[in-house]
């Protein structure tokens, strides 16, 4: 009977190691995209003085509900052509592709705060 039960515990032992084995690869973390780290930072350095608390235009992005309601304006205004009318940032320079492609994930990603 107790030469049963090492066996058991054997096998069962053996078991478990084999679980442990490489091909169990963690799943890739997937980074998404959120607004307090990745977008807010963007708006604040690219829109400032006029869409900041305190700045002329009604729309501030360094507010995370409007900038997310106002998500599809936003992309729409920053992929325009630099110069061309309603062009953001107003009088500017247009944003990297890097930070447009950003703006665009955040919105593929849910529109996170955090
Ligand atoms: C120099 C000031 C200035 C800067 C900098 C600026 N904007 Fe604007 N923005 C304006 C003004 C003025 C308007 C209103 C006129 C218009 O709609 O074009 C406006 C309007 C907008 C609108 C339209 C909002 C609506 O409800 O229709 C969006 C979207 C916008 N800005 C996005 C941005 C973004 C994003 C940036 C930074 C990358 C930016 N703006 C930088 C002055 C600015």
């Amino acid at each position: 009977m107790k030469t049963k039960f090492l066996f058991l515990t054997a096998i069962v032992a053996v078991l478990f190691l084999a679980s442990c084995s490489k091909e169990d690869d963690p799943a890739p973390v997937v980074i998404k995209t959120t607004y307090n780290k990745d977008i807010k930072p963007i708006l604040v350095a690219k829109c400032t003085p006029c869409h900041l608390a305190g700045g002329a235009n009604p729309n501030k992005w360094d507010d995370f509900t409007t900038s997310k309601n106002k998500i599809d304006f936003i992309i729409n205004r920053v992929n325009r052509e630099a110069g061309a009318a309603g062009f953001m940032p107003l009088n500017g320079t247009k944003l990297p592709a890097a930070e447009l492609a950003l703006i665009a994930k955040w919105k593929a990603d849910g529109l996170l705060e955090n």
